[in-house]
């Protein structure tokens, strides 16, 4: 069997090795891949926003089954492209992947079908959201109505930084079209859960919670990246919380978007925050997380493959999906300036004796004579798993301290918000 990989990062390179162990899959192609995947998958150079490139390779090179996994081509249809070319695919359709590429959609669903979220107005001109800042609770937060590569978010502290960050979006466009149309909404406290779900649009079935850690530094402090690093399971998430989100959380959302005609079938992601209100929505997306995925997979037990197709083919409430009773641990390495500027080029070298280690490769590129070097912000993904959380973040940072990689920097915390966790 042929399966295709659309995107080329962490997340991508986590998915082809959980893939790669089933016998069936003889080949893996990924578009375009990186200078890590190559080690894992044929790596095309065929952009993953290339819809009707990917669409016409998989058609050229009979492939059996495709996975989309980014966000910008699951908006732009790479689903409803490559099956209607006769590709079966893993992925929502672009009627179904607007509950993440428009928050003002996601946040009406919420609304309309009473599912808890923050309260918010949406605003389409800024002299009104600017009269409403004038009252607005602070702090507030400020969404921009798109993709805005998970940046589109500003949290203002004082009124004064609120009146700037609608400016940034809707006068000055600093997310370009995303800011056309802006989201208000009320600033919400207590630990943050991801909780990524199969579901074929009948059927959910949640994978293992886990923590993202979402600032560049140690502490929280820094700017907002797309991830330094996560663990699972998130200890906040217990079994009642669980209970909970799938009554008032995943079922309504899943059952909302079949009455607005939008099925969904793919990954599902909540970003919630267990407020002291209970659990609310703070975001969904359409797909795995970047580094969720890098900790949820590893302590997969069942079958990946199996549960893509089950979930595409709308069987899913007869498919096995299990995890491993065990904790894992993903420290991410990046090049130093990242989130901001930052350089490319250097030479990653990753240990011969992995120890268990799961190296996920994210912005790196081979060069001519072979040596894998940097290529992006976040470069590397370094996991381990073990049966409980503290040995998981002891072995990931022995691991990540055998990396060589000279213009890299790591945060040395992820974990021990969630190691604090019933002690605070
Ligand atoms: P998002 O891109 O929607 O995941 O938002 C980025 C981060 O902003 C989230 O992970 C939260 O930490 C924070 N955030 C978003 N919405 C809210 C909110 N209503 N209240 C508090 N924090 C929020
Ligand atoms: N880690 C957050 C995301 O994938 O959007």
């Amino acid at each position: 069997m042929k399966i295709l990989v659309v995107g080329g990062g962490g997340r991508e390179h986590a998915i082809i090795k959980s893939l790669k162990k089933n016998k069936s899959i003889k080949k893996i192609y990924a578009l375009p891949g990186n200078g890590g995947i190559a080690a894992d998958a044929e790596c095309v150079d065929i952009g993953a926003k290339d819809i009707d490139g990917i669409v016409k390779f998989a058609v050229e090179n009979a492939v059996d089954f495709a996975v989309v996994a980014p966000d910008d081509p699951l908006v732009l249809g790479a689903v409803d492209a490559l099956e209607a070319a006769g590709i079966p695919c893993f992925g929502p359709n672009a009627k179904a992947a607007i509950i993440e590429g428009s928050k003002v959609f996601s946040k009406n669903l919420m609304k309309k079908y009473s599912i808890p979220t923050a309260r918010y107005e949406v605003f389409s001109d800024m002299e009104s959201a600017l009269e409403y800042l004038k009252t607005a609770p602070i702090p507030t937060v400020i969404k921009a109505d798109g993709l805005a590569l998970g940046k589109g978010v500003i949290i203002a502290q004082t009124r004064e930084d609120a009146v700037n960050a609608v400016k940034s979006m809707m006068e000055d466009k600093i997310f370009g079209a995303s800011g056309n149309n802006i989201v208000i909404e009320e600033f919400l406290t207590g630990p943050e859960v991801s909780v990524l779900a199969f579901t074929d649009g009948k059927t959910v079935k949640p994978m293992v919670s886990s923590m993202d850690h979402k600032r560049a530094f140690d502490n929280d402090q820094g700017l907002n990246t797309g991830g330094m690093g996560t663990i699972a399971p998130n200890p906040y998430y217990t079994d009642e919380i669980a209970d909970e989100c799938m009554e008032k959380i995943f079922l309504p959302t899943i059952n909302a978007m079949n009455a607005e005609g939008r099925t969904f079938k793919g990954c599902l992601y909540f970003g919630l925050m267990l407020t002291p209100d209970g659990p609310k929505v703070i975001e969904y997306n359409c797909r795995f997380g970047d580094p969720e995925t890098q900790v949820v997979l590893p302590l997969l037990k069942s079958d990946l493959f199996t549960i893509m197709k089950a979930t595409r083919d709308g069987n899913l409430a007869d498919t096995e999906v299990k995890f491993s009773n065990g904790c894992a641990c993903c420290v991410i390495i990046a090049s130093k300036g990242y989130p901001q500027k930052y350089e490319s080029g250097f030479e990653i070298s990753l240990p011969r004796c992995k120890n268990g280690a799961e190296f996920f490769v994210a912005g790196a590129k081979l060069s001519d004579d072979g040596k894998l070097l940097s290529a992006g912000g976040r470069v590397l993904g370094v996991t381990q798993t073990a049966d409980t959380l503290a040995e998981a973040i002891d072995k990931a940072y022995k691991a990540v301290k055998k990396v060589k990689f000279e213009n890299g920097f790591f945060r040395s915390d992820i974990g021990q918000r969630a190691l604090k966790a019933g002690k605070d």
